[in-house]
């Protein structure tokens, strides 16, 4: 852009001609110029598409709402979109009334709308052993965060009569055909829990849930069931397929870690980050996410030298509890090659960790639960791309 920059000294023909009526998208859509910025599969990364990811592009959104339809998907055997007027909550067990609930039924109920993160347990599960992925997108997109709209669980639990003496537990289970079923511990399900139907005010997505699905506020996503159509009250947990022999964490003395489900304090920084380019020395906003699951992100700070010396950025508010928290950091890039990253702090002091102290208490053999330091390394081209900094 210089002096007789024809953008400015041509008349363009949007400013001369009648533009688009109203209602010509009657549910918006996008510009155009937006369409690099998609949900994205992994290429390989499952056999079939219907047991797979779409990630989130992290590198591509502000603030810390995602955008519905940018929302990671993982589904275990495809998704549906099922008829509202057919669906049914069920809610039986250790209850004086088993109770079966239509969406009218549900939706009639006091309903409250929360801000909070999901993340899936295996998100960043492939930088276990060493670098796999490009971009934040594939390293850290498993996650998404949304203002959920729905009935606290406790309302159903009370409505049914639940057994307070024996009832332990609730399982939680979908009406897809992948037998989707989680264990939830009473104290949790009576917390925080929503049966809820709105995300961002709309109802849900079909590939997040339409029309019900639980929000398990800083748990890991398995839990989050979708389509959910049915919950028990047990005085025991159920070990069921996905808690008994997947989502179970391999540990390096061999044994197994079960029911791991809180999604402890992580941060990326998602500009610069793989697969970006620096566009030469001077001024950046180096800006990105942190999170945790046991309640709200105290500070950040962010190292533009490996790790060795580190500076507080700012928290962009608002500040919630099991939800994404923004951070921005003024950096003048001196064009030399530099590694940045992020470490988030929680309000419990929890300290997030190098990759090498998470490695030598969990080993490498896990999938889930990695929310070891991220370093991206800017080259003296500036061009970035993923490293591990040990
Ligand atoms: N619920 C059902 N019924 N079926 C599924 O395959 N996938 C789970 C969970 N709930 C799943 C489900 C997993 S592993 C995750 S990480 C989250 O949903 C993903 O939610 P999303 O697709 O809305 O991002």
């Amino acid at each position: 852009v210089g002096e007789g920059d024809p953008a400015i000294l041509t008349l363009p023909a949007h400013s001369t001609s009648l533009g688009k009526p109203v209602a010509a998208n009657p549910y918006g859509v996008p510009s155009k110029y937006e369409g690099n910025l998609q949900r994205r599969e992994s290429p390989g990364l499952t056999r079939v598409s219907q047991a797979s990811v779409a990630f989130t592009p992290l590198q591509g959104l502000f603030g810390i709402i995602t955008p519905s339809g940018l929302h990671f998907e993982r589904h275990h055997q495809g998704w549906q979109d099922i008829d509202p007027s057919q669906h049914r909550l069920m809610i039986n067990g250790l209850v004086k009334q088993s109770k079966v609930y239509t969406m009218d039924d549900l939706m009639r109920l006091p309903s409250v709308s929360r801000m909070h993160f999901i993340e899936c347990g295996a998100n960043t599960a492939m930088e276990w052993g060493n670098v796999a992925v490009p971009t934040v997108q594939y390293s850290h997109g498993m996650l998404s965060c949304s203002e959920f709209t729905g009935v606290p669980l406790s309302v159903l639990l009370e409505d049914c009569g639940y057994d307070k003496k024996n009832g332990k537990f609730v399982l939680a289970e979908g009406a897809d055909g992948s037998s989707m079923t989680r264990t939830i511990d009473m104290s949790r399900a009576l917390d925080d829990v929503l049966v809820a139907w709105g995300m961002n005010g709309e109802m849900l997505r079909p590939e997040n849930g339409y029309p019900l699905r639980l929000v398990v506020p800083g748990v890991q996503g398995v839990s989050w069931v979708k389509w959910l159509r049915r919950i028990e009250v047990g005085d025991q947990p159920w070990a069921s397929k996905d808690e008994a022999v997947h989502y179970i964490d391999a540990m390096p003395d061999g044994s197994y870690r079960q029911y791991t489900s809180i999604q402890e304090c992580k941060s990326v920084i998602t500009t610069p980050s793989g697969g970006q380019t620096l566009v030469g020395q001077g001024f950046y906003n180096i800006t990105g996410l942190a999170w945790s699951g046991r309640g709200r992100v105290k500070r950040v700070d962010v190292s533009a030298d490996g790790g060795r010396t580190w500076r507080t950025a700012r928290l962009e508010g608002p500040v919630l509890p099991k939800c994404l928290t923004r951070f921005n950091i003024d950096w003048v890039w001196d064009g030399g090659p530099c590694v940045l990253q992020s470490r988030a702090v929680d309000e419990t002091g929890y300290v997030q960790p190098k990759i090498n102290e998470l490695r030598a208490v969990r080993g490498t053999r896990s999938i889930y639960h990695n929310n070891a330091i991220q370093s991206w390394q800017v080259a003296a081209s500036g061009e970035v791309s993923n490293v591990q900094v040990y």
